[in-house]
């Protein structure tokens, strides 16, 4: 199975109906809501939480970087799977799973400012790594160079974000949030953009990038098949 068909995340999910019953607010405890809406988007795209999501995720984009470091014909479709995935991943976790983290954990605002910086450097190097191509000149080093800062990064955001986050965020809260993540990621952008890497700009960049992004892919796709 491909990479990128475990995540599944563009192919198998349903988009919820709303109503304007479904935005009505069911709930509330300690500032944070849950909304009929949101409980619609846990039936639609299933009851993973976001940790299992994401952290499922930093395996495959762990085992990504090694497949795409493999010679031979299938390197440009591993490329192209591994900078997809990375691109979707960190688009979810900058537009919700970071506000999250900031708004609810003790210290979460320097917390995830130290993450958005890692994440900044990590695309610095994704963006050279995509310019380089897997059939471009030291594009070894740079897939390396991008696979220390993207590991060292993953590892970081479970052990003080993902963890803090499991005590402090009620099981139902991440299950919605798992689905934010998976809704996001549909519409993503799916490839590194160095200026999109906050809340805001994912948010507003996404219904934009992510179908252009599309397109060039299956253009791509198409010139090399
Ligand atoms: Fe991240
Ligand atoms: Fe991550």
């Amino acid at each position: 199975m491909g990479i990128l068909s475990k995540a599944a995340v563009t192919t198998s999910v349903t988009k919820p109906v709303l109503t304007a019953k479904t935005v009505t607010r069911v709930g509330t405890r300690a500032g944070k809501s849950v909304s009929a809406w949101s409980l619609g988007l846990v039936g639609a795209v299933g009851g993973e939480d976001a940790v299992d999501v994401l952290t499922r995720q930093h395996r495959q984009i762990k085992l990504g970087f090694l497949r795409a470091a493999l010679p031979g014909p299938p390197r440009r479709r591993n490329f192209d799977r591994l900078m997809r995935l990375l691109a979707i991943h960190e688009a979810a976790e900058e537009a919700h799973v970071h506000p999250l983290a900031r708004r609810v954990l003790r210290h979460g605002r320097e917390l995830t400012a130290r993450r958005r910086h890692e994440e900044k450097e990590a695309k610095r190097l994704l963006v050279a790594l995509w310019r380089t191509g897997p059939d471009g000149p030291g594009y070894l080093r740079r897939l390396n160079e991008a696979r220390r800062a993207v590991t060292r990064h993953a590892a970081r955001e479970e052990r003080e974000e993902f963890a803090a986050l499991r005590r402090a965020v009620r099981p139902s809260r991440l299950r919605m949030l798992g689905s934010e993540v998976k809704l996001a990621q549909v519409y993503a952008p799916t490839r590194p953009h160095r200026w999109v890497n906050n809340e805001v700009m994912n948010k507003l960049a996404a219904p934009v990038l992510g179908p252009v992004d599309r397109v060039r892919d299956a253009v791509r796709h198409r010139v090399m098949s």
